[in-house]
């Protein structure tokens, strides 16, 4: 990348808030172009991926930069990562108590992930060999399913459902979390939601893992820190609020009435809009289809309700761009999946760990720290230090 830094210490260059534009590395991972409604993974359309290939493929592709060409390579892959699912005993006898403080969502995965790396015995990145590294990196992401299945299954009095090494990985993580023989049809539909969420651009969360992965730390902490930026409200998003939305529409024809009303209370519709694209959300218009595919009521009702908001905001704000975003078909995909609304995030996670896992990768390539500055804005330095009064009276 080219670069400049100040010649001097103590010189500053002041960037966009929020860092928005700014490019701070450089990557062969993928990029988003949001003018164009397009999005990729390595040099591949990401929704063309998801179209045609498997979460393991893509896996495969992120971390070792390649896809497979053959079914003897994305079976030796497979292979890899099934055994992976299983967690150390140590581990899953924790995540009972784990879900009793944490539930079963982000905050239990975090808490988790973290004592997984501890058991791992997770070398920092700066010292450990590639192969370490890798398999730390494929072990972090595998386990997620596994560890978000047992937590929800604890939460709600069920005892966990051990990893089935021969199935595919989503495949597995619907099958830990029912204990019944998966619908290929949905699983299918939740690893191209898989497929379509596992990387998206220098997001929050993706940036926090690197900033950690520079520091040379453990693959461990990296994930866990981007899951906490994952968590936050701005972040991680919540798939639910979109299904919330077309509860309270309740039915096609309050659709127009409902929009109208919510935008003069000046709210925002939730599932319409997206910072960076300013058409469709290449996301919204596969998951939509798949949405079509799977039928039944919700995805109808969704599919009919988007044309009335979308329409209904373009009259109502023509100076935006307002269309459904992936958070809007995302919900109505994993629940007509039979997907829990409170696993709709951590479900995001299965995915997108694999994204900042191979963005750890990439960056603990990079031998070099990532700090930046602030400005400081408070009184003048240096003010003389108060004295301590230690009078016993003094108040
Ligand atoms: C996603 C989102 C944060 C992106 O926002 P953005 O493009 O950076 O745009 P801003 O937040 O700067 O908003 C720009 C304008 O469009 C309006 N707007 C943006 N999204 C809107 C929405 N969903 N409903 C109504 N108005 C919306 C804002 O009110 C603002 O209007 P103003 O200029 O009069 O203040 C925003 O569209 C949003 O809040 N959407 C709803 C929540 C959601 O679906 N989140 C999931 C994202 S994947």
């Amino acid at each position: 990348m080219a670069t400049t830094t100040p010649d001097e210490p103590d010189q500053l260059i002041d960037v966009p808030a929020g860092l928005r534009g700014v490019a701070v590395t450089d990557t062969r991972l993928g990029d988003v172009r949001g003018a164009q409604g397009f999005f990729h993974y390595r040099q591949y359309s990401a929704t063309d991926l998801a179209r045609t290939r498997s979460l393991e493929d893509v896996w495969q592709l992120l971390l070792d930069g390649e896809l497979p060409t053959t079914a003897a390579e994305r079976d030796r892959f497979t292979a890899e990562i099934g055994p992976l699912r299983t967690v150390p005993d140590e581990v899953s006898d924790a995540v009972a108590g784990i879900a009793r403080h944490g539930g079963a969502g982000l905050g239990g995965l975090r808490t988790a992930l973290s004592l997984l790396a501890q058991a791992d015995d997770m070398p920092p990145l700066w010292d450990s060999p590639p192969q370490r590294r890798r398999r730390d990196l494929l072990r972090l992401a595998a386990a997620t399913p596994t560890l978000i299945a047992a937590l929800w299954r604890h939460s709600h009095g069920l005892e966990p459902i051990a990893p089935d090494p021969t199935l595919g990985h989503i495949a597995d993580y619907l099958h830990m979390l029912g204990g019944t023989p998966t619908d290929t049809r949905a699983a299918r539909a939740v690893e191209q939601y898989a497929m379509l969420t596992v990387d998206h651009g220098f997001n929050a969360s993706t940036f926090t893992a690197r900033v950690v992965a520079s520091t040379g730390a453990d693959a461990g902490s990296a994930v866990v820190a981007a899951l906490g930026a994952l968590s936050g409200p701005l972040h991680g998003g919540a798939p639910s609020r979109a299904l919330q939305l077309l509860e309270a529409i309740g039915e096609p024809s309050r659709a127009a009435a409902w929009v109208r009303a919510a935008i003069e209370r000046n709210e925002r519709i939730m599932g319409f809009g997206h910072a960076v694209y300013r058409g469709d959300d290449p996301r919204s218009l596969l998951l939509r289809h798949i949405a079509q595919d799977l039928g039944g009521d919700l995805a109808d009702f969704a599919i009919s309700v988007e044309a009335i908001i979308t329409a209904t905001l373009a009259e109502l704000r023509p100076d935006r761009h307002l269309y459904a975003n992936v958070e809007y078909y995302a919900g109505v995909v994993m629940a007509t999946c039979g997907i829990d609304r409170q696993l709709f995030t951590p479900t995001f996670a299965v995915g997108r760990t694999i994204g900042w896992t191979a963005n750890i990768a990439e960056q603990a390539a990079d031998r070099r720290i990532i700090r930046p500055a602030a400005r400081y804005t408070g009184p003048p330095p240096p003010q003389p230090v108060p004295e301590l009064n230690l009078d016993p009276e003094a108040r």
